[in-house]
């Protein structure tokens, strides 16, 4: 069979399932099953699959059609322009969270401490090291994703309970993107039945955690440091109630996203 017919094959088989792309997942699927970049598919449409690339394919379709995110089969996900190690035991990072990036960036001067609670990936931590001269720091609940985002390059780790490892008045910035999903939304299967809830829910409304972080973040910051933190779809009036004072950022679809604020 050659490549072009067993992405064919494959892009029926996800349609028929209800998968979503089924043409660019079975791409994805196709490209991991042979280590090599999509382009290169292009390329070579015309050569004869391998019976261990048809293994491999195979047995990705069949864990996409049972609804495991792709990014859980090829262990990659990129955020912010980098490609990150993921795995079950940590939230796929997700476009949206880029914003909380671009909210902190400005704040950070050449010698800023920063603290990212709920590092999950690193994705925020190692981006925001990346793209400044801060140091960073990152802590999470779940020992799963301190070890997947040290591998990622997240060096300065803690795991505990929001920021309690370290303390008072020890940072510029603390940023979030804590779980926020109310405990009786209906998710997607891939999202119920595949990431960790610890990252997704937080009590009944979804606000545990963010009730709980504001007072650790003032605990946390110096006089005068910022806070900033993502939220979910619905929530922003409830966050304008919690921080009157605290300004409220739109994602690029227009949806009330990211908290920002410069604690007294
Ligand atoms: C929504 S995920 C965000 C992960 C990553 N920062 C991102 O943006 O992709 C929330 C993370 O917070 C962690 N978490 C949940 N409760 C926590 C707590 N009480 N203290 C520290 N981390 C917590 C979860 O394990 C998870 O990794």
């Amino acid at each position: 069979m050659t490549l072009r017919t067993a992405l064919a094959q494959g892009t029926k088989l996800l349609e028929d399932g209800a998968i979503d792309a089924p043409r660019l997942t079975a791409e994805v699927l196709l490209a991991h099953a042979l280590r090599v970049e999509r382009v290169y598919l292009i390329a070579h449409a015309g050569d004869e699959l391998s019976e261990l690339g048809w293994i491999h394919y195979g047995r990705y379709l069949h864990q996409r059609l049972r609804r495991v995110p792709t990014q859980y089969i090829t262990n990659r996900q990129e955020f912010y322009g980098r490609e990150y190690h993921v795995a079950p035991g940590v939230l796929v990072p997700r476009p949206e969270t880029e914003l909380l990036v671009e909210v902190v960036l400005p704040f950070i001067t050449p010698a800023s401490t920063v603290l990212d609670i709920g590092t999950g990936s690193g994705c925020i931590a190692v981006t925001l090291a990346l793209e400044s001269t801060a140091r960073v720091f990152a802590s999470d609940i779940s020992i799963d994703a301190l070890r997947i985002a040290r591998r990622n390059g997240a060096l300065n780790t803690a795991l505990c309970d929001l920021g309690s490892a370290f303390p008072s008045g020890s940072f510029d910035i603390v940023v979030s993107n804590p779980p926020y999903v109310p405990a009786g939304d209906v998710l997607a299967p891939e999202v119920r039945d595949n990431e960790p809830a610890q990252a997704l829910f937080s009590g009944a409304d979804g606000l545990d955690a963010i009730r709980r972080l504001i007072p650790e973040a003032q605990r946390l910051l110096k006089p005068g440091g910022v806070l900033a933190f993502e939220f979910g779809f619905g929530q922003s009036a409830a966050i304008r109630a919690l921080l009157p004072t605290a300004t409220i950022m739109p994602d690029l679809a227009g949806i009330d996203r990211v908290a920002v604020l410069r604690t007294s």
